[in-house]
């Protein structure tokens, strides 16, 4: 590693109230805090207490003060609806202002929940960074949830309003949101005041009388609201993301250190600066979506792109690159998933000829693992512009390795995010706690306190963020993650370890999908896990056991399964082929060796585990697998 990014990284850990005392300078604090880090509850700790600020003024009105008022501070595309809309600072600042003013009128205020199920609209930004702008707390939940999941993080929350559209559009298909949340609050115990409903063209949402509301008419009335000063250690909003279990976990992020840490990696991850044109293809509905199509390329003073459309289909393969020709877009973020979508469609990247490039400098890519054949492609296309892999999770909020363009151009090693980036103290860590070599593989764990920005808890849960994350390791935090170091540092992101699965970049919990699938009114019991997918990296797949006495045609039974996990969990997870097994692998204690089976699924060599009850049912899942084993 050259002097420079080792120099960095090393005094972030070493100084970490020098380093990030001076990435706080770049922020507007209505009160300077008065302390960087406080570590006396460790293992918790909280990143700029006594600080008061206002994370929208930093993303919006502080740039118009000076004088960039002007600047395009957002660009929608639509190609679903054939649409482009503009938004200077000024005008974002105006619209989120009477949208904070609404969402006052309506009753929410500092430390108050807003639920926020929207498609790629502007207006899902702008209900954000209204939020922001009172003081209440946002909780996006993804579009491609169902009823249930909805209804789950609604109780969660404990929301006064929930924000919502009519429908979102997925390439060619509308999909009606309201009758999801209709359904969703039916479920939920907990019961919001309002519901407002931005109505678009192409579908109509049937009102309930009293609780919901028309979002142009209640903005239309409201007068718009200045910023509010919250504290630095106050929630900005929960993001709720998928664990191990059904139950999601609502990763909390400060407004303080969340500012800080974003504002940083603008400059100095992706080499992006005020006025330059930063493109996340992603989801307001994940955390690339909060981090990088909403707040960091605003707080930076960046214009950001807000995309809804698809990388293929929305009209073809060259969408990415007609949108970054139109409108200079420099740098882009994407999932490698979509790479492999275009590439699919246009091998030889005759799209990507016909659109001028001459503004793009580099392209990168999370939210899975960058296998290096799409890696060597995208680099084949792009030509010399860098092709970054970097490797972070919901919880982190930005990036935990990466090749820091704004520091250093390092030399890329196909298959790896480079190396940890300034701030995070990456080890990896044997099962028995103890630190694994060079090129040895295991757990990939950060050693506390993690970097601002990252999350401080779970919303209400302290026990269980204590649980899930800080208690294999004492003194760091469990990624899930495992994977390995060389012996030049650069990390090696092999996979979750745990039963988090990754379809298409999108995150989810194979206990959700099992609780779905569990439902059937013939299975017994049933195991679901991720096998690879040529196009999104990995798919879940169900084994099933039937009950006593049940006979199944296994195609009827795998349509009615995947109208269940369809209906409860959401299409996105895309589960779309279940297998009737005679019994499942377990230990003597009765745990099921979900691990084993993906092994097996993966043509991975299989460590028999020596607590297996039966080594025997392994070749029955074999067989059963087997048109499905990768070669
Ligand atoms: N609202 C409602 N439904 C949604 C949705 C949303 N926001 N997002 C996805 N879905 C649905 C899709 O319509 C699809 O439904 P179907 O089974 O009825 O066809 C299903 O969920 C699966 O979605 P997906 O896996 O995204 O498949 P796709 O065929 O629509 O698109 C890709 C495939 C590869 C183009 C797409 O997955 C992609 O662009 N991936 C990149 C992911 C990404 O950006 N991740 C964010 C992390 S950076
Ligand atoms: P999410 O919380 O949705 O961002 O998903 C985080 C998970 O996605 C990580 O724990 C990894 O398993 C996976 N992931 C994200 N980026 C990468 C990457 N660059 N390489 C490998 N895995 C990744």
């Amino acid at each position: 590693m050259s002097d420079r990014t080792a120099a960095l990284h090393l005094r972030s850990l070493e100084e970490p109230d020098a380093f990030w005392g001076e990435a706080a300078e770049a922020i507007t604090w209505r009160s300077r805090p008065e302390q960087v880090l406080d570590r006396t509850a460790a293992p918790f700790s909280r990143w700029f207490p006594g600080g008061v600020l206002n994370t929208c003024e930093n993303a919006l009105d502080r740039h118009v003060a000076a004088g960039h008022g002007d600047r395009l501070a957002l660009i929608h595309d639509s190609p679903v609806t054939g649409t482009v809309r503009r938004f200077s600072y000024a005008e974002l600042r105006d619209e989120v202002a009477r949208t904070a003013g609404m969402l006052a009128a309506l009753g929410a205020g500092r430390g108050d929940r807003v639920v926020i199920y929207m498609p790629m609209v502007p207006e899902a930004a702008i209900a954000m960074l209204a939020c922001a702008r009172i003081g209440a707390i946002h909780s996006v939940v993804f579009g491609g949830f169902a009823a249930h999941e909805l209804a789950v993080r609604i109780d969660d929350a404990r929301p006064v309003l929930v924000l919502s559209a009519s429908c979102g559009i997925e390439g060619a298909r509308v999909i009606a949101y309201k009758p999801l949340l209709d359904r969703a609050l039916e479920l939920a115990e907990h019961r919001p005041h309002h519901v407002v409903v931005l109505a678009r063209p192409q579908a109509e949402a049937v009102m309930v009388a009293g609780r919901d509301l028309d979002w142009v008419v209640q903005v239309a009335a409201a007068a718009p609201v200045d910023p509010v000063p919250v504290a630095a250690t106050d929630p900005l909003y929960i993001l709720y993301t998928s664990g191990t279990t059904g139950r999601p976990k609502g990763v909390v992020r400060d407004n303080g250190g969340h500012a800080v840490a974003l504002h940083w990696s603008m400059a100095n991850v992706y080499d992006a600066h005020p006025g330059d044109v930063f493109w996340a293809a992603s989801d307001v509905g994940w955390v690339v979506g909060h981090s990088y199509i909403v707040y960091a390329p605003l707080l930076a003073g960046c214009t950001t792109v807000m995309y809804e459309g698809k990388p293929v289909g929305t009209p073809d393969p060259g969408a990415f690159w007609r949108v970054i020709a139109e409108h200079g877009v420099r740098t882009m973020f994407t999932a490698p998933t979509a790479i492999r979508a275009i590439r699919k469609e246009d091998p030889e990247g005759e799209h990507l000829g016909r659109h001028d490039l001459g503004r793009f400098e580099s392209l990168f890519l999370a939210g899975e693992r960058l296998d290096p054949d799409t890696y060597l492609w995208a680099t084949r296309m792009l030509g010399d512009r860098p092709v970054i892999d970097h490797w972070w999770q919901t919880e982190t909020g930005w990036p935990i390795a990466a090749n820091c363009l704004g520091i250093e151009r390092l030399p890329v090693k196909p298959g790896s995010p480079t190396r940890a980036v300034p701030g995070y103290d990456v080890r990896i860590m044997r099962g028995d706690g103890s630190a694994a070599g060079p090129g040895e593989e295991g757990a990939i764990a950060i050693r506390l306190p993690l970097p601002p920005g990252t999350l401080p808890t779970l919303w209400g849960d302290d026990d269980r963020f204590r649980a899930s994350y800080l208690s294999a390791f004492p003194g760091h935090y469990t990624t899930g993650d495992g994977g390995m170091i060389d012996a030049d540092g650069y990390l090696f992101v092999m996979g979750r370890i745990d039963d988090v699965i990754n379809v298409a970049g999108h995150r989810l919990s194979t206990g959700a999908i099992e609780e779905a699938v569990a439902a059937h009114p013939d299975v017994a019991e049933c195991a679901v896990f991720a096998i690879p997918d040529e196009l999104r990296g990995h798919v879940p797949l169900g084994l099933v056991v039937l009950k006593a006495g049940a006979v199944r045609d296994p195609d009827e039974l795998r349509a009615e399964l995947v109208a269940m996990v369809r209906d409860q969990v959401g299409a996105v997870a895309c589960f779309r082929d279940s297998r009737i097994v005679q019994r499942l692998p377990k230990t003597r204690s009765g745990k099921i060796l979900r691990a084993t089976m993906r092994a097996l699924a993966e043509g991975r060599e299989v460590a028999v585990p020596s607590t297996i009850e039966d080594p025997a049912v392994l070749d029955e899942i074999a067989a059963v697998l087997a048109p499905r084993v990768v070669p």
